[in-house]
């Protein structure tokens, strides 16, 4: 704890001293006007942090039952299996076309996910490496496209919040309850900052934790909140100066309502730090049970809150989905509270025809999907904006922004609304 409390009484020591000269610059970064101009992204998940969502083949092909997330991925089959499948999908899954297409239609950020093994791994940790070169690419095929990039680190050791896509499924995350492993991530932090020193034209944003699980209590929340105190020091202050980078920080809200983080990291003695609320409709029983008009109307509630949190608000996960229908959603081997297959659920409904590929979605099915999609366009650019969850995925065409503009329920550009009162 003593080295944490050290960081923070830096950091603190730093903004007091500068806090001033700064408030004299701009305090946006100047590559984007953050607050003023809408971010308008998407996230490319399933690349750099496998999810079996995403991508159930590269699950499915191991043969084995027990491979669940990149963790046991790593550990329960061959490693030179495991390395050959990984490499090829690193290579294959993301390229440069991508950030042809994302830009050419009207988007201006990606949020790229990308583990701690990455960047160390620790003994007994059974990751494979060398997503780095890809992260590093992307930020080049980023820049080639004029499209912002927001480093999320989606992993952390011990795990943040058990969940598949932290990269270990586990009943018991232990990021919060072991220093050592939150230390290991402020280093994993500083070493992002000065990786991208020289890139912050283009790596505008940084997002140090993806969803702590805040929910599980106040030990939690006083261990991410220090955190966030650290990683403010560890990414505003790259340069081990009183130089303060242009760097935003973007905070996970760890499943708050926006009122909790009321006044955390403000302006003017706090520069350039956002929040991150992520918002989904398939998570729990009475949210499946939701009619269309239901999960449309609870979309555009989120105005309020979104247009007067005081710090900038983006909403850095979404979709226009609005079952959990998707093959492996809830994990693998996992069933859908809509259907009746998650244990303890109650069926809404059949999952024919909701997931799965665009060509068996029914015309009124793609209608309420974008307006379910504009609905929450409007809302979240009531905000500071928007990045869907997600760009591709092999086998849920609901999700995936892609498919969205290849079937229609997504326009070409962002800004193309057929229904701009949607939200009365
Ligand atoms: C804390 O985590 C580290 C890995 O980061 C591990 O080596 C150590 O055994 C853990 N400590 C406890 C008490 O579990």
């Amino acid at each position: 704890m003593v080295s944490f409390r050290a960081a923070l009484s830096l950091a603190s020591v730093l903004v007091a001293l500068f806090a001033r000269a700064t408030l004299a610059d701009n305090p946006i970064n100047p590559s984007f006007s953050y607050g003023s101009t809408k971010v308008r992204g998407v996230n490319l998940g399933g690349w750099l942090v496998l999810e079996p969502w995403i991508t159930p083949s590269l699950f499915d092909n191991t043969g084995n039952d027990a491979i669940v997330d990149e963790w046991t991925f790593g550990q329960l089959q061959s490693r030179s299996t495991a390395q050959s499948v990984l490499t090829n999908h690193w290579n294959t899954w993301i390229t440069e076309q991508d950030f042809v297409d994302i830009a050419a239609a009207g988007l201006n950020h990606v949020r790229i996910p990308i583990g701690y093994w990455a960047f160390e791994v620790g003994p007994g940790e059974p990751y494979i490496s060398g997503q780095l070169p890809y992260l590093q690419k992307a930020v080049g095929w980023a820049r080639n496209h004029g499209i912002k990039v927001i480093v999320d680190l989606h992993g952390a050791p011990g795990s943040q919040n058990g969940y598949d896509n932290s990269g270990h499924r586990i009943s018991f995350p232990q990021w919060h309850s072991n220093s050592t492993n939150v230390q290991r991530t402020d280093a994993i932090i500083k070493q992002i900052a000065s990786l991208f020193i020289n890139d912050q034209d283009v790596v505008s944003v940084i997002a140090p934790l993806n969803e702590p699980a805040g929910y599980d209590g106040s030990d939690v929340l006083s261990v991410v909140r220090q955190y966030w105190y650290d990683s403010y020091g560890n990414i505003r202050f790259p340069y081990g100066t009183s130089q303060q980078s242009n760097t935003v920080v973007l905070l996970h809200d760890a499943f708050q309502p926006l009122s909790y983080w009321n006044g955390f990291q403000t302006p003017p003695n706090w520069q350039g730090v956002a929040i991150d609320t992520h918002i989904y409709q398939m998570f729990s029983q009475d949210e499946v049970a939701r009619t269309n008009q239901q999960h449309i109307s609870a979309a555009c509630a989120n105005a309020p809150a979104l247009s007067s949190f005081d710090l900038w608000t983006i909403v850095g996960e979404w979709t226009p989905a609005a079952t959990d229908c998707a093959k492996y959603l809830n994990g693998r081997g996992v069933g859908a509270r809509y259907d009746g297959s998650y244990p303890g659920s109650t069926a809404v409904g059949s999952c024919a025809g909701l997931t799965g590929s665009a060509s068996g979605f029914s015309a009124a099915y793609k209608t309420f999907l974008r307006q379910y999609w504009e609905a929450q366009v409007v809302t979240y650019e009531q905000g500071a904006g928007w990045v869907q969850w997600t760009w591709k995925a092999e086998d849920a065409d609901e999700w995936t922004y892609q498919a969205g503009l290849k079937n229609g329920w997504i326009p070409q550009s962002p800004t193309q609304l057929q229904y701009p009162n949607i939200c009365g």
